[in-house]
């Protein structure tokens, strides 16, 4: 048996359609039974990789040998071999977990066997919950049992970790190590550099070659350097004065309280998905929503923007109530979604185009906000593409972009930097740190612990309710914890307890 799970060289993939070079001549072993980590730009070819390497796209030329077989030729033997959770994980919406899980465990001939997963993954008391109503990262931990059932040879994850909270991706991380044999083989994308810097050995692919591999101690013994020296690998980031906050209007007639929620909740059935939340934010703050996954801050969020009707409380945006003047509060708040709900088969411009008309600009005004975002993005090469079909980063620049078109003050962002790469990362919170200087200002939520030390205060939000709000001083103080991660931790873990 071979030392390696995946034996590649010469490897080349073009998309026909757009004429990109995806992987350009790509050479690389993949040792077996090891968690590697596979990380890069948005763009990179990370999941074109995944997917030469499962046989779901064949390459245009070079070689690729997979648990010793070709991806092309022994694609049915291979695929009792593969786990693989694909970046969009298809789940039947109105069958529940458990439907959901059998149905698969079916459709592969493996035992109908989940219970102790979903005890790891917390969804044990949600089995019966239709897939189409959980939370963004309830979704992620169901596609990742998927992957591991029936105890694969080979297991491919393509960002299993977006958008899942961080005390249940530490469950996630021992759920693999836990599932796995000494014999398996796991390639583990991720933008969690925390949590690349912890595998056996990371590969990191730029513009569809690999730049490095190894033990990414060895290329930085601790996180915050490994990070810097990734975003070396990739090019580097340098911080210049953001653009989008340069051409913002500062917004005008500022009450002193810009958003407000007054004891807003949510019931589905008996279930409350929100109990009690109520805040307050001033002119110019970030404030941070924290919570684990399925806490309610996306129906909070949903609520406060006049999406969802809350079943009992209101918010007010700048000064305006939600619940009695939908479409005045709205005129002056922009809302990025969780869920990318762009128009996926309508190009960039096209959206762009869309969402001014929305917004009410016309004529001049919408064409001006419209170029005004193809520059300040960078959007120039992909104005032609669906946006369904952009990189990951271009897609949340694009919601970000429309929810920004018409000068808001006030700006609601449901995990704006899931899924994106490090430099992106960096690049979004250059934007809303400056907005925020410019008097916008803006609710935000995420689960990367380092962003949220950028917001002025925080509420920590768990099973429909306030935890803990305060600085992030404040609450590290509370906790007893020198970083964000464990402060996170100590505070939902605590909270349990009583
Ligand atoms: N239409 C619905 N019917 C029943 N339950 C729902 C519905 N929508 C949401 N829920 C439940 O409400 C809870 C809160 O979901 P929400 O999406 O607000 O969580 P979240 O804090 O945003 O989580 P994440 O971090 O994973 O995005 C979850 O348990 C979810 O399954
Ligand atoms: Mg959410």
């Amino acid at each position: 048996m071979s030392r390696y799970c995946v034996e590649i060289s010469a490897l080349y993939k073009t998309f026909k359609e757009t004429n990109v070079l995806a992987i350009d001549n790509l050479n690389l072993n993949i040792p077996r039974g090891q968690i590697v980590g596979l990380i890069g730009a948005d763009a990179a070819g990370k999941t074109t990789l995944l997917r030469l390497i499962s046989g779901l796209l064949l390459p245009d030329s070079g070689e690729i040998r997979t648990l010793g077989l070709s991806p092309d030729r022994d694609k049915d033997l291979l695929n009792t071999k593969i786990g693989y959770m694909p970046q969009k994980f298809g789940l039947y919406e109105d069958l529940s977990i458990i439907d959901n899980l059998n149905f698969y465990a079916d459709l592969k001939d493996i035992p109908r066997d989940f219970d102790k997963m979903l005890a790891f993954a917390d969804l044990k008391r949600f089995e019966t919950r239709p897939a189409g109503k959980l939370s963004g990262g309830m979704k992620q931990k169901l596609g990742l049992i998927c992957a591991l059932a029936g105890n694969p040879e080979l297991i491919l994850l393509d960002e299993p970790s977006v958008g899942v909270d961080p005390i249940s991706r530490r469950e996630l991380l021992k759920m693999v190590r836990e599932t796995i044999t000494d014999n398996t083989s796991v390639v583990w994308s991720t933008a969690y550099m925390d949590e690349a810097h912890g595998f056996d050995t990371v590969i990191v692919i730029d513009k569809g070659r690999v730049v490095y591999q190894g033990n990414p101690y060895e290329l930085a013994p601790n996180t915050q350097e490994f990070e810097e020296k990734v975003i070396e690998l990739m090019g580097g980031y340098k911080q210049e004065e953001s653009p989008v906050a340069k051409n913002y209007a500062a917004p005008e007639n500022i009450p002193d309280y810009t958003v407000e929620a007054l004891d807003l909740v949510k019931k589905y059935g008996d279930f409350y998905a929100v109990k009690n939340n109520t805040f307050h934010i001033k002119k110019g703050e970030i404030f941070g929503l924290l919570g684990p996954n399925g806490a309610g801050k996306s129906t909070s969020f949903k609520m406060m923007c006049g999406l969802a009707k809350p079943t009992a409380g209101t918010a007010r945006i700048m000064g305006t109530d939600i619940v009695e003047h939908p479409s005045r509060a709205r005129a002056r708040l922009g809302y990025m979604a969780q869920k990318f709900s762009l128009y996926q088969n309508l190009s960039v411009r096209q959206n762009l185009d869309f969402f001014a008309g929305a917004y009410g600009l016309r004529g001049n005004e919408a064409r001006e906000a419209a170029a005004r975002m193809v520059r300040v993005f960078n959007f120039e090469k992909y104005l032609d593409v669906n946006s369904g079909d952009l990189p990951l980063g271009y897609k949340q620049r694009l919601s970000l972009a429309c929810a920004l078109m018409h000068n808001p003050a006030v700006l609601f962002l449901d995990e704006p930097t899931s899924g994106v790469d490090v430099i992106t990362r960096r690049e979004f919170w250059n934007h809303i740190t400056a907005l925020a200087k410019k008097g916008v200002t803006i609710l935000v939520t995420t689960h990367f612990m380092d962003e949220a030390e950028f917001c002025d205060r925080i509420s920590l939000f768990y099973k429909g309710e306030t935890i803990a709000t305060g600085t992030p001083a404040e609450l590290k103080k509370k906790a007893g914890a020198a970083t964000m991660e464990d402060t996170f931790i100590n505070l939902i873990l605590s909270s349990e307890e009583k």
